[in-house]
């Protein structure tokens, strides 16, 4: 009976947004192969499926791990599971290097995973009839706009290398679904915040910092004034997203996923201070160059499209964060 489930392919499974998708994926049913390098990724992410009866041979067949990276050989990483249990029916592609600001430090590697990672993930899709792809573009390809919500209709004026290979990405899935009949979805997420957010990297989200600085009720620095805005959404929002754009029923689609209010980064950092007991102090530091000042989703077709809204108040979002 197993081996009739989908298999699923999540690349980035190890990481944040990727090992809540996981759970999700494999508590509907389906069979994951997270393919990762681990770059940013861990194991422990994906605790709940590394028994061996979870194995895709073992009594409850969920999850296969194979460690790759998704820029150079996926085809020949993919083959001894596909050759044993089946062909894959669905990617959700989620591997990439994800801070802003390393994109600018160093846009060569983000160039070759970011965009690079995505047509190979594209030619796979092509070569081996993968149903549906969805991926995780984000508000960063809209670039510095000041009219607010910003929908999808906006013109995309990346500002960052990041920004520049999301939006070259979601060109590629669109050249797939009309040349090549590949079924795909780009969600633009905007800035992503939970449980399992890695903060120890000076890249890291902020709400991961802040959080963990509050915890140890340490110094929360703020980059420029902190009037600059963020559309704050849960990861468990971000997957229910996900899931619906893997299903079948939509190809060529761009939809926003945020919650259509915006916070100051002065005001977040106030709040997780109260959260996290008061004993941190705030400081600034000059602004991030290449940085978005203001951000806020239109999240109309998200809602027309796929029927989700982002339920979580933020502040519920954080107590999760913060426990
Ligand atoms: P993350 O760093 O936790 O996850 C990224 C995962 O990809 C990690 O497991 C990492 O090991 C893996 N990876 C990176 N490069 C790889 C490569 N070359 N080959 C194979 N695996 C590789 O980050 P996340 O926040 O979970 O981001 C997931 C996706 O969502 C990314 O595409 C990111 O750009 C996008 N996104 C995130 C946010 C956010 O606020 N977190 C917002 C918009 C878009
Ligand atoms: C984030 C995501 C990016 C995503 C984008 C979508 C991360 C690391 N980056 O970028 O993948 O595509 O949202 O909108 O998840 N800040 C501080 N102090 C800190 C850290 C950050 O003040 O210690 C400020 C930054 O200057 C920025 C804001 O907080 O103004 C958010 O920064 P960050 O979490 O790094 O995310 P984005 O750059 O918005």
């Amino acid at each position: 009976m197993s081996s009739h489930k989908p298999i699923v392919v999540v690349t980035g499974g190890a990481g944040f947004i990727g090992s809540h998708t996981v759970d999700a994926l494999i508590e509907a049913g389906n069979r994951v192969v997270v393919l990762d390098d681990f770059r940013t990724g861990k194991r422990a992410n994906l605790a709940r499926w590394l028994a061996p009866e979870h194995r895709f041979d073992g009594a409850h067949a969920a999850l296969e791990i194979v460690t790759c990276d998704v820029a150079h050989g996926i085809f020949a990483a993919l083959e001894p599971i596909t050759s044993r249990y089946g062909r894959v029916e669905r990617i959700v592609h989620l591997a990439a290097q994800v801070s802003v600001v390393a994109s600018i430090a160093n846009p060569l590697v983000d160039m070759s995973v970011n965009y690079g990672g995505t047509l190979h993930v594209l030619e796979y899709a092509r070569a081996c009839n993968v149903s549906k792809v969805a991926f995780a573009s984000s508000a960063a390809v809209y670039g510095d706009v000041t009219e607010m919500p910003v929908a999808e209709t906006t013109p995309c004026r990346p500002v960052s290398p990041y920004g520049i290979d999301k939006y070259a990405s979601e060109l590629a899935l669109d050249y797939y679904a009309s040349v090549h009949n590949v079924p795909t979805t780009a969600l633009r997420f905007f800035n992503v915040y939970g449980p399992r957010q890695d903060p120890t990297s000076p890249y890291s989200g902020v709400i991961s910092i802040f959080a963990d600085r509050a915890r140890a009720g340490a110094l929360l620095t703020i980059f420029g004034d902190g009037s600059q805005t963020r559309d704050f959404v849960y990861v468990g929002d971000v997957v229910r997203a996900l899931l619906a754009a893997v299903a079948d029923g939509n190809t060529r689609t761009v939809a926003n996923v945020g919650t259509g209010r915006e916070i100051t980064v002065l005001e977040l950092a106030q709040t997780i201070v109260a959260l996290g007991g008061g004993a941190s102090t705030i400081a600034h530091a000059p602004a991030r160059g290449g940085e978005i000042l203001k951000s806020r989703a239109n999240v109309d077709r998200l809602r027309d499209r796929f029927g989700v809204v982002a339920q979580t108040p933020l502040v519920d979002g954080l107590r999760a964060t913060l426990a």
